[in-house]
């Protein structure tokens, strides 16, 4: 290819960085083409209509799922791949304890060698995509050169993909500069396969002083889509940190009440504890006068605002969420969202050309194909579909999307919740006494493992605000940066923590969750509102039995109540041994504030007093 020719393109381009950025990676990728995307439904019609020639896409039945598509990766490319994600700053110290460190001259030695040729005999696709409404002082943009054109539909999903973004940018506009490639150059002649990707190696580097995202190897979600993780969380948190705002995993959700008032949360859980799900609540009959709104299921980017509050948006487009688990009973809105225009890779696929995965319907079909593309047939004792097969959605198929969801101000935050699945000691829900407090009890937070995290089931992991694999920088600064955050915004919002996830002795689980999560939401907006009470506990501020509303739901007595808010002292003892071995891990960066809360919550435990004192009506 001759890579000193300008390239075609379908639209006017007009920025010598960016023209002159993709003519450099072009001479070190070796591509055999270059082509720009301008994000319209025709180039998305045409490169499906490719992949599906190709193999790597197989259309699904038009008549029940219109213009949607599913994938099957490699069995070596199904998830996100943390050993192989790096930060390089500078300064090691910078990185953390909670990132793997690459010296940054090292790391682009290795990248140019690996990227050396990496794309011959594929096209280099240029997406230009926009995180957050084009135009919000809230969005950045980035531009991502894949040679996969299963990343650039997907970039189209999830992001604001296209010609916009480049009219956006101007002449001399900022961006993220993001580099992937598949890892699997085809010589000539040579056939190739549905699912590229290199067995062998995969990096997935950060530069944050330079603002890059390089990514090798892998074709899947987060390691590939960069926009999401490597983008929205690891580079924005950067920015975050030193602009004064806070990119963060978490949800954003409306709550409507019966008189009409509105409140925002945003929510931050570890990954597969529902936060899909509870994004698009649909409260139960008896509580039906309330309402649930969508902003955002995954990422929230939030800045202060002038009068002293939090504004968040939803710097994503769509939704790539977990299958499995997903269905009508769990998440009735998600699954209108997946009726057309959707990718699902790694599902099974029934015999009329419908997707299907484990928890869709209670009973399996009698035959599928699995995820790898072999037969199934219900009781042989293979999973159908992969623990991580994974929707792509567009966000405007959601019935439940929040009418504000791309208000380019933002939408204003009322509380925080931090959650995480614990099976003991955590109580249903507790809300911090003060800003401090919470910031404490989000960076404590742990969450036993399941199948699709990683270490060994049922062992908890301390996934600090759900952010442990997505800081960007040193965990303890990223501390700081919170407490910070808190203290300058006056109209700050309140900080609650909750477990869905208790269970009883016979390891069943004590509370409902699903729609009936409306009911500690209530209790929420209701704190946040100033109109219900609570009782004091040795953890912050808990509701008594009497403060939710049970209409309609008879399973939780109060005496599984009582369980499911039970604080006891010696296992808060004992998870405070824990807090510390993590604190340690964060040495002299670890806020001196943490620490003083972590002695005053210790104290406080060692009084033998009731669990419950003070009443409040606050
Ligand atoms: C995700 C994750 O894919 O958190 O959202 O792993
Ligand atoms: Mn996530």
């Amino acid at each position: 290819m001759n890579t000193t020719a300008l390239p075609t393109v379908g639209y006017h381009l007009n920025h010598p960085r960016l023209q002159h950025w993709v003519q450099e990676i072009a001479r070190i990728c070796k591509p055999d083409k270059i082509y720009w995307c301008d994000g319209s439904l025709e180039e998305a019609t045409r490169l499906t209509n490719e992949m599906v020639a190709a193999g790597t896409l197989l259309r699904l039945n038009p008549e029940k799922r219109p213009d949607s598509f599913l994938a099957r990766s490699d069995a070596s490319d199904v998830a996100r791949m943390e050993d192989r994600t790096f930060v390089c700053p500078v300064d090691k110290e910078d990185a953390g304890p909670n990132n793997n460190w690459l010296a940054p001259d090292k790391a682009r030695e290795t990248l140019r060698s690996v990227f050396a040729g990496s794309m011959k005999g594929r096209t280099m696709y240029v997406v230009p995509f926009s995180m957050g409404p084009i135009g919000s002082p809230f969005s950045h943009i980035g531009v991502e050169l894949t040679d996969s054109p299963y990343v650039v539909v997907s970039m189209r999903t999830m992001t604001r993909m296209g010609q916009d973004v480049i009219t956006a940018l101007g002449n001399d506009g900022d961006f993220v500069p993001c580099v992937h490639s598949a890892g699997a150059p085809l010589q000539p002649g040579q056939k190739d396969v549905p699912w590229p990707c290199n067995k062998d190696t995969k990096y997935i580097c950060h530069f944050p002083e330079s603002r890059e995202i390089w990514s090798y190897g892998s074709g899947y979600g987060g390691n590939a889509l960069l926009g999401k993780k490597c983008f929205a969380l690891r580079i924005a948190s950067n920015m975050a940190r030193e602009e004064g705002w806070l990119a963060e995993h978490m949800l954003i959700l409306g709550l409507e009440s019966p008189k009409g008032e509105k409140k925002y949360l945003a929510a931050a859980f570890p990954s597969a504890c529902g936060k899909t799900n509870l994004a698009m609540l649909i409260p139960p009959p008896a509580l039906s006068g309330w309402k649930v709104t969508t902003v955002g299921d995954d990422i929230a980017w939030i800045r202060p605002g002038k009068d002293g509050k939090l504004y968040a948006i939803n710097p994503e487009y769509g939704y790539f969420g977990v299958a499995p688990g997903t269905s009508e009973f769990t998440n009735p809105n998600a699954m209108a969202a997946l009726n057309a225009n959707c990718i699902f890779t790694n599902v099974a696929l029934t015999p009329d050309g419908d997707v299907w995965w484990e928890g869709l319907t209670k009973q399996p079909p009698a035959e599928l194909t699995d995820w790898e593309g072999k037969p199934w047939t219900a009781g042989c004792g293979r999973k159908a579909a992969h623990p991580n097969a994974r929707f792509t959605a567009p966000a405007r198929q959601c019935p439940s999307l929040d009418p504000a969801w791309e208000d380019p101000a933002g939408v204003p935050i009322d509380a925080f919740i931090f959650g995480g699945r614990r099976s003991t000691t955590v109580p249903l829900v507790v809300e911090a006494f003060n800003w401090n407090h919470g910031v404490y009890m989000a960076s404590t937070m742990g969450s036993e493992t399941t199948a699709a995290a990683m270490g060994k089931v049922g062992q908890i992991r301390r996934d600090p605000f759900a952010m442990l694999p997505f800081c960007g920088y040193h965990m303890g600064d990223y501390f700081d940066h919170w407490l910070d955050v808190g203290q300058k915004a006056e109209n700050r919002p309140r900080v609650f923590c909750v477990n869905w996830f208790r269970t009883n002795e016979k390891g069943e689980f004590l509370w409902p969750g699903f729609g009936d999560n409306m009911r500690v939401l209530k209790w929420i907006f209701d704190r946040v509102s100033g109109q219900i009470g609570a009782t004091e506990s040795k953890l912050g501020w808990m509701p008594r039995y009497k403060d939710l509303d049970w209409t309609g739901l008879e399973s939780v007595t109060p005496k599984t109540f009582e369980k499911l808010t039970k604080v006891d002292a010696e296992e808060w003892l004992a998870e405070l041994e824990l807090h510390k071995e993590f604190f340690d891990t964060l040495e002299d960066k670890l806020p001196e504030e943490l620490s003083l809360q972590r002695e005053l919550f210790k104290k406080t435990l060692e009084r033998n007093e009731t669990q419950n004192g003070n009443e409040t009506q606050r």
